[in-house]
């Protein structure tokens, strides 16, 4: 503990000088005008996997945007960890939202400001750096693997494949992943699920072009109003999905985990101040810890129709479109849904319009285990960096990947992040607390120590 607390102090600048000019590359997936900055972002890091020691370090080609990947075998007889991360970032927009700007990393209250600094550039950065201390220290205690990839953001469907093809590559014991939450630097947590999702769009005609609203409004059905109600429709009284069969499969946790689960700490007031609500809303009969790690929900993650420029236009918009997305808890498949969301769309249609519906991506929910050698190792490194046993909670989002790397290679993985869920991941103004990043890069190490420890010992 001592040699790396001292390693840290020793190159505590440097490490955030790096992770700056990481952060300054506009490495946005979804975007194609972004297309050169996320193959530079690629180049970048790994340059730096190789400065910090990696070897056969290597920017693989895919359909899409580039997986990087190097590792460092100390002894085949070791056990590997394989290391997980992104350098893409989500859009940053609404820019005007931006106290400064995203692709300008800076630090006002302890806190890295940049898009990315938290998701997940920041946090997979800890890793380079652990990686790095562990070199320079001697103390690498087992080998390891890195695969950044840059299409976590828009679904990972290239991944899918590279994993699929690159099992000998990327065999090890366990996936270590920093790309989910912890309650707070006073009450360290680990994730240990995350929820699966559905991800489509809908497209609901009228007319078959727009028209004047004063010479056809109220003799022709506005699709605009015809999609909010369908939408509306799809939440009942007590907040929950009305698609028939969507609960189906959905595995009930007993009364003891939930129990568990909600001794987390929790101010509901400073959740509702932190996010400017009067007053909560969700499934009835759940707490907002169920609500938002063991329960499915449905979300409109945009909506629009008509006219929406300056000014008013009187106009009777042909079309209105929503994308909209569920998230799902274990045993529900994406697959599935996506058929019984579109059947029940169809099916609540008015005879006044047409439907289309288009999926996106989808990705499976995941539980990781708590009685693992790896989940141990992570317990016990966090413990000894924070001084506090970790509390185990389920996480809200989705790394469709997870559940790859259980179907296609057969290894668990462990959620050690160190974000915050008030870090505005997807938001603006999304920030990185700089103690999180050191305190990251102290606890990793520790990680490798009791993982290679604790497997040796078994
Ligand atoms: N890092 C997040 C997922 C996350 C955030 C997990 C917070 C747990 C806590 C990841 O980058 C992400 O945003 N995933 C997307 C899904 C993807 C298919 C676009 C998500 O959850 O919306
Ligand atoms: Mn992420
Ligand atoms: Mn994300």
């Amino acid at each position: 503990m001592q040699n790396i607390k001292q390693y840290i102090a020793d190159n505590k600048q440097r490490f955030l000088d790096e992770l700056f000019e990481l952060l300054k590359f506009p490495s946005v997936s979804a975007d194609p005008k972004y297309k050169a900055d996320v193959l530079s972002t690629a180049a970048y890091v790994a340059a730096k996997l190789t400065e910090a020691g990696a070897e056969h370090v290597e920017v693989c080609a895919t359909a899409g945007y580039p997986i990087v990947f190097g590792e460092k075998i100390i002894d085949p007889a070791l056990p590997t960890v394989l290391v997980y991360g992104h350098y893409d970032v989500q859009p940053p927009d609404p820019l005007e939202l931006w106290e400064t700007p995203p692709f300008e990393p800076v630090i006002r209250d302890g806190k890295i400001f940049a898009r990315g600094a938290c998701d997940d550039k920041g946090q997979f950065y800890m890793h380079v750096k652990a990686f790095e201390l562990m070199i320079e220290t001697g103390t690498l205690p087992c080998n390891i693997k890195f695969m950044i990839e840059g299409e976590e953001e828009v679904g990972s469907n290239n991944l899918g494949i590279f994993v699929g093809a690159e099992k000998e590559r990327l065999k090890a014991d366990v996936v270590l992943i920093s790309d989910t939450a912890m309650i707070s630097l006073e009450h360290p947590s680990l994730e240990t699920g995350l929820r699966g999702l559905t991800y489509l769009e809908v497209e609901v005609t009228g007319p078959d072009r727009d028209l004047h609203s004063g010479v056809y409004g109220g003799a022709v059905a506005n699709p605009a109003t015809i999609l909010a109600k369908m939408i509306a429709s799809l939440h009942d009284d007590q907040n929950r999905i009305t698609i028939p069969g969507f609960y189906d499969d959905v595995d009930d946790l007993s009364a003891a985990e939930r129990d568990a689960l909600n001794q987390a700490p929790y101010d509901e007031d400073a959740y509702k101040a932190d996010l400017g609500v009067n007053a909560l809303w969700g499934e009835e009969g759940y707490t907002t810890i169920e609500r938002t790690g063991t329960r499915p929900t449905l979300e409109v993650n945009g909506i629009w129709s008509g006219y929406i420029g300056e000014g008013a236009k009187t106009v009777l918009p042909s079309k209105a479109n929503a994308k909209i997305s569920m998230r799902l808890v274990p045993h529900q498949q994406s697959g599935k849904i996506f058929e019984l969301f579109k059947t029940h769309f169809e099916k609540i249609a008015p005879p006044y319009v047409k439907v289309k519906i288009t999926p996106h991506h989808g990705g499976e929910p995941v539980v990781t285990p708590t009685d693992s050698i790896a989940f141990r190792a992570a317990e016990k490194a966090v413990e000894e960096a924070f001084g506090k046993k970790p509390i185990p909670t389920r996480g809200g989002g989705s790394i469709p990947i997870v559940s790859l790397f259980e179907q296609e290679l057969g290894i668990k993985t462990v959620l050690m992040g160190f974000g915050l869920d008030s870090d505005n991941l997807h938001s603006p103004n999304e920030k990185f607390d700089v103690a999180n990043f050191y305190k990251g890069i102290e606890t990793i190490p520790l990680f490798h120590k009791y993982y290679a420890a604790l497997m040796k010992a078994n």
